[in-house]
């Protein structure tokens, strides 16, 4: 008997799958189909799959030509899978010929001819518009977006604006997409704004983006007080538009699996959180020397406050901030302590002092513990009162990270499923309070 096997991700279903696992079929007598999870599908950079599991098997059983159909999980799992089925063939379409070459002395490879003209990628992008997004700022972290956002289907960066026209052109030059120094005029060609400027013009872009009907997705922090951030969510409900804080950690995998087994009672119930993220600047950076809108806390305050709210909710009892100050009374060091009805916890982030990343989180039966950069979680163990158990997790992070919230945010603007949970309005607008509340008494103390 000649085994076969084959694997994808049959998404959106269509005639090219269809033919290929037709020819597969008959290279052999049985057929393995592997389909991948979303999972391993995001591990390896393919966002937006819009079919769950169980529908692109199911899919890809009613075909009948699958003898037996198994998931693919991991990279290296190909390798093992020809071994444990004891494979004769292995085969893909042509768009792979070569990749998978170094089966070759386990089994036959072979690369069957793809169909023209039809891939899920082209069937995701027809059923939904894409979604043309519009930068406003051209700072760092801009420069990041556009190559992450070019990683997610679904999307398009229109172009750029910037009142200082000759920032917008040298971006939309680097970038190869289109510079604006009107607004109306970019706001006209876009879906959705992006808003990668200074902290203190967030709101106003905000209000200004929903106002042209536009979705926005605005870098953190949010704004810089709770009222604007009640007033800003309100407007976006009441427009039906989306408006979508990015801090990028909220979104990624692996600070999501580490969420999910401190939630799991794993450790207990948790009592103590301590969140720290330390980055030096250059002290002639914007940063730290901006005296009204500069300093480490509303530069890296949402980063280390996120698991504080993620972990106790956001209604806390007290909050105090301690602080190392430069010079120019900006805050170099910033120890903010927090105290809830079940636990307490600390958020400490710098530009000006350097100190261990840590992410720590203790419970009555054990400590996670994840190490710099836990912000963009690839890695974590669990801790027990018998030293000798350690359990360890791993996860992928890809690029700069941002891929995974633009790709959340898609879901949540096609509403394929709510998941909001990431990070909620309540935990935005409780984040911009803490913002407020600390330059307040940073104003007092100063
Ligand atoms: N395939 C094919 N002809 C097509 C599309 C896919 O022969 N027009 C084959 C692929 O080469 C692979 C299998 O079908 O062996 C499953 O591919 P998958 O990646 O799920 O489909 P694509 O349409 O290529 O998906 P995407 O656009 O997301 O990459």
């Amino acid at each position: 008997m000649v085994k076969v096997i084959t694997y994808g991700t049959y998404d959106l279903f269509h005639e090219g799958h269809y033919r290929l696992l037709k020819r597969a079929k008959e290279l052999g007598d049985y057929l393995i189909v592997g389909v991948t999870t979303e999972t391993y599908d995001k591990a390896r950079g393919k966002l937006g799959v819009v079919d769950p599991l169980m529908t692109r098997i199911e899919n890809v059983r009613k075909t009948g030509f699958a003898d037996e159909i198994i998931i693919e999980e991991s990279q290296g799992q190909k390798f093992s899978d020809i071994k444990k089925y004891g494979i004769d063939i292995f085969t893909v379409g042509s768009d792979w010929t070569g990749a998978f070459d170094y089966l070759k002395d386990y089994c036959k490879v072979v690369y069957l001819e793809r169909t023209r003209d039809i891939s899920s990628t082209m069937l995701r992008e027809q059923k939904r518009h894409i979604q043309r997004i519009g930068i406003i700022g051209t700072g760092r972290i801009a420069e990041r977006f556009v190559p992450e956002a070019k990683l997610v289907s679904g999307v398009s960066t229109q172009g750029v604006y910037n009142p200082h026209k000759e920032s917008a052109e040298r971006f939309a030059e680097r970038w190869q997409i289109n510079a604006y120094d009107d607004k109306e005029e970019f706001y006209e060609n876009i879906d959705v704004a992006y808003i990668a400027s200074p902290h203190e013009t967030h709101y106003g872009y905000i209000k200004e983006a929903l106002e042209h009907g536009k979705h926005v997705i605005c870098e953190k922090p949010l704004v810089l007080e709770k009222r604007q951030a009640e007033e800003v969510f309100a407007l976006a409900k009441e427009r039906g538009l989306i408006l979508f804080e990015a801090i990028k950690t909220a979104y990624c995998p692996g600070f999501q699996k580490l969420l999910g087994i401190a939630c799991s009672g794993m450790i207990g119930s948790i009592r103590n959180v301590e969140a720290c993220f330390t980055k030096l600047e250059n002290p002639e950076s914007r940063e730290l020397t901006d005296e009204v809108y500069g300093g480490s806390f509303l530069e890296m305050g949402s980063y280390v406050m996120l698991p504080v709210f993620k972990l106790f909710g956001a209604e806390y009892e007290k909050i105090e901030f301690d602080v190392i100050r430069g010079e120019n009374g900006l805050d170099l060091f910033t120890k903010a302590s927090l105290r809830f009805p079940t636990g307490i916890a600390t958020a400490t982030c710098g530009l000006g002092v350097k100190s261990e990343g840590r992410l720590l989180i203790s419970g009555t039966k054990g400590y996670i513990v994840a190490e710099p950069p836990w912000w963009k979680t690839t890695y974590f163990e669990v801790h027990y009162e018998d030293a000798g158990r350690v359990d360890k997790y791993s996860e992928t992070f890809l690029g700069d990270g941002l891929r995974y919230e633009l790709s959340d945010f898609l879901v949540l603007l096609n509403q394929e499923e709510k998941n909001a949970f990431k990070l909620t309005r309540g935990e935005s607008i409780a984040l911009a309070e803490v913002m407020e509340e600390f330059v307040r008494r940073e104003k007092q103390g100063a």
